[in-house]
């Protein structure tokens, strides 16, 4: 069990109340200009007379992405010692999957199934940056994503709600700590509201055509998940909902967040969003812009500048009540308070840059090694190292600077360990290394030679595909999902050398890599591993530790199938006898192929399903067995199954529980994921995992947006992916107006 024995702050939280009390001064003594500056959130590098002057006007109430203690100690200075009221800046930066040691990429993490390892690894982060003098993050990002064009999909966990809140709630507390005025913890950020990830088309910033009970039911309960965790602050969208973006949208940023769910915490723009509202064509122009984000509810103005030079005006001319302004300056102030930013503005410098201990690498590397998904494996892992000559080729096999993935802006990339480095260190003349492309868009074919002869000399071809880090991320969609470049060429040259395959790819999405698991013995994939990859695929490959991660994403066979996830609905024509491409006769029939849900040349379904993972050993589940068949819409039940380690290695098996509502008013999906549970058992041992179904949490959302928890008859599967398991079956008795969850 790895701890993270990180001393927090001493300083005593001032209470709510006490909070209350204080801002209420404050803002008695504010002028609108030093109010409307609280807003105003810049992107700053260094200090220079610019900047400080604004700062001494008490213009700029949050700088993001200054990452050096020094600087912003100065900055800070200007603000407590030469502004009017001296209120601090509270400094914020972009610490996704780790500031300096960097953990997997946070679809990796979510790969992991393991919440309280992801608490750790945001708990470091936030160890690191704070030191920097960073006490503001914009994470977790908890957009549901169904389609692995859209580059995003690297940034959350991926498909499902329920494990999105999870992650998203684990990053949360860590970030946060039990004490947000401690000087070594960060402010979260749950970004971003809301929808993003049904961009249309994969395509980054597009619109979003999302109905009412959708939203709710999907796109909504990670963010809830995440406030409920307490994320001091959250960050509206870019995308328009069904025509309305988000930094306009009344119903979402007020009605829904303050008024129905209740949330007092700090509300950012995304980088320019608000200006943004222009070229969306819902704005004339800026401070119209302003105007509306105002009204909405958009507390703080990223980079747009849209609030520093508008809303006074809108003030002095009745457009805009002062109230309003208060209301947000008192959001802004009281993520202040609880950051104990009033009590505590500087970085302690005796303590600053605090990178890398041995502790933050080993809870990189475990979280990298839990984030591993074994997908095949026909008897060729784990490989014999000390007796076996082993070819190391592909362009991730020593990558440092895109095996840390998407959203690494303070990388050191000579910190990074890659496979190849680890391979060598440990296996030494055993490892034959030729990379055959230098990197992974790389289309020239003249290093296929070495590589083929290095083949040729080994015993069994360690192949490192995948991406590099630019090609996921924000606004880096892809239209064709498979392996970039010449890769798919490579490996099919080795394959003609008749060695063994073992495949490892390194992306920051699920890619479309069927022929190329069709050719590799092996599969391992992982979403870019971060800093401590090398070390952690190395015990993995050798069997000195042994694969646990579960797919947070279905896997695709082709790039053209989506949206693509578990949790579809069934349709009045699900696939069955589907005839394919190749199969089909010439001038055949108009319906001879079958009139189900399919595609001619693709099938249906994922190559391999969310929540699908393999081990080194086996598991085998017993059948589900329930407490009752019958109950009422406000009672539960449990579910108990037990799980035996039927192979001869210790393993971890992360145990899915999902459910299916069979008939609703409403289709409803054909499953649901609604809780997990990861064990470890070693060979022979067998664990009896009970899990508690509230019936409350088997409900949804009608039309017009009422939750409710319908009679009838569910289905529940205990099991080890999306796909396998017996389900058993119970009935809820009665309609009820059961409280969301
Ligand atoms: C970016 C991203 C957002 C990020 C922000 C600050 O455009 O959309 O996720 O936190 O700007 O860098």
């Amino acid at each position: 069990m790895l701890v993270c024995t990180v001393v927090m702050g001493s300083a005593a939280p001032r209470t709510a109340e006490d909070i209350e009390r204080n801002i209420d001064r404050l803002i008695s003594r504010m002028t609108i200009e030093e109010k409307i500056g609280q807003l105003n959130q810049l992107s700053n590098v260094g200090y220079n007379d610019n900047i400080a002057g604004q700062i001494r006007n008490g213009a700029v109430g949050s700088i993001l992405n200054e990452t050096d203690p020094e600087t912003v100690n100065r900055l800070q200075k200007e603000a407590i010692e030469n502004s009017r009221l001296g209120i601090p800046i509270v400094f914020a930066r972009d610490v996704i999957h780790g500031f300096k040691t960097i953990f997997p990429i946070p679809l990796g993490q979510a790969a992991t199934w393991n919440p309280e390892l992801v608490e750790l690894g945001a708990r470091i982060a936030a160890d690191e940056a704070s030191s920097a003098g960073i006490r503001w993050t914009f994470s977790p990002m908890v957009d549901v994503a169904r389609d692995a064009r859209w580059g995003r999909i690297a940034e959350g966990a991926g498909e499902d709600p329920y494990l999105a809140g999870r992650m998203g709630a684990a990053m949360v507390r860590g970030y946060q700590g039990n004490d947000l005025s401690s000087p070594n913890t960060m402010a979260a950020c749950v970004k971003h509201f809301a929808g993003y990830g049904a961009s249309e088309s994969g395509k980054d910033y597009n619109t979003t055509w999302i109905p009412d009970n959708l939203l709710r039911d999907v796109y909504l309960p990670p963010f809830k998940d995440a406030i409920d965790a307490g994320s001091a602050t959250m960050m509206c969208s870019f995308n328009d909902i069904n025509g309305v973006p988000s930094s306009g949208n009344i119903w979402l940023l007020r009605e829904l967040l303050r008024n129905e769910w209740g949330y007092d915490g700090m509300m950012v723009s995304d980088w320019n969003s608000i200006g943004e509202m222009v070229s969306h064509g819902v704005c004339e122009d800026l401070g119209d812009a302003a105007l509306k984000a105002a009204v909405a509810g958009v507390d703080m103005d990223m980079e747009a500048k849209a609030y520093i030079s508008n809303l006074s005006d809108m003030v002095n001319s009745d457009r805009l009540p002062v109230a309003r302004v208060d209301s947000m300056v008192r959001n802004v102030l009281r993520l202040k308070y609880r950051l104990g930013l009033f009590d505590n503005p500087y970085v302690d410098l005796k303590k600053a840059n605090r990178f890398y201990s041995r502790t933050n690498l080993d809870a990189a590397r475990r979280c990298a090694a839990e984030s591993a998904v074994l997908l095949k494996n026909e008897g060729i892992l784990p490989i014999d190292f000390k007796n076996k000559r082993v070819a190391v080729i592909g362009p991730m096999a020593d990558a440092p600077y895109d095996q840390a993935g998407t959203w690494s802006f303070d990388l050191e990339k000579e910190h990074t360990v890659t496979p190849l480095a680890t391979l060598r260190q440990i296996y030494g003349d055993n490892i034959i290394y030729a990379p055959g492309l230098d990197y992974s868009r790389e289309l020239s074919t003249d290093g296929f030679d070495k590589a083929v002869e290095a083949a040729e000399q080994a015993d069994i071809i360690l192949f490192f595909a995948g991406e590099e880090a630019v090609l996921s991320g924000e606004a880096h969609c892809l239209a064709d999902i498979t392996l970039p470049g010449a890769q798919k060429k490579l490996i099919s040259r080795l394959k003609e050398t008749g060695r063994p395959i073992a495949l490892v790819i390194m992306a920051g999405r699920p890619m479309a890599v069927a022929p190329q698991c069709e050719q590799a013995d092996a599969v391992i994939y992982m979403f870019h591993p971060g800093t401590m990859g090398g070390p952690a695929i190395a015990d993995l490959l050798s069997g000195n530790d042994n694969p646990s991660g579960k797919l947070p994403v279905s896997l695709p066979r082709v790039s053209g199938q989506f949206p693509l996830y578990y949790s579809h609905k069934n349709t009045g024509r699900p696939a069955e006898n589907m005839t394919l491409i190749n199969d089909i006769e010439l001038e055949a029939p108009q319906t001879s192929t079958g009139c189900t849900s399919f595609y001619l040349d693709a099938g249906d379904g994922p190559l391999f399903p969310f929540g699908y993972g393999l081990s080194y050993t086996t598991f085998a589940y017993s059948d589900p067995e329930l407490s009752d068949i019958v109950i009422p819409s406000d009672g539960n039940i449990t579910a108990t199954c037990t799980i035996t380690n039927t192979g001869s290695m210790t393993g971890a098996e992360t145990v899915q529980l999902y459910i299916r509502d069979i008939v609703g008013s409403l289709a409803r999906p054909v499953k649901e994921l609604k809780d997990f549970k990861k064990i470890t058992l070693s060979p022979g041992e067998s664990q009896t995992v009970t899990f508690t179904v509230d019936a409350s949490r088997l409900g949804f959302h009608t039309l017009d947006g009422k939750y409710i928890v319908e009679p009838g008859e569910f289905k529940l599967w205990i099991s080890g992916d999306s796909q396998s398991g017996t389900p058993a079956s119970f009935k809820i008795t009665h309609a009820g107006n059961a409280s969301v969850k």
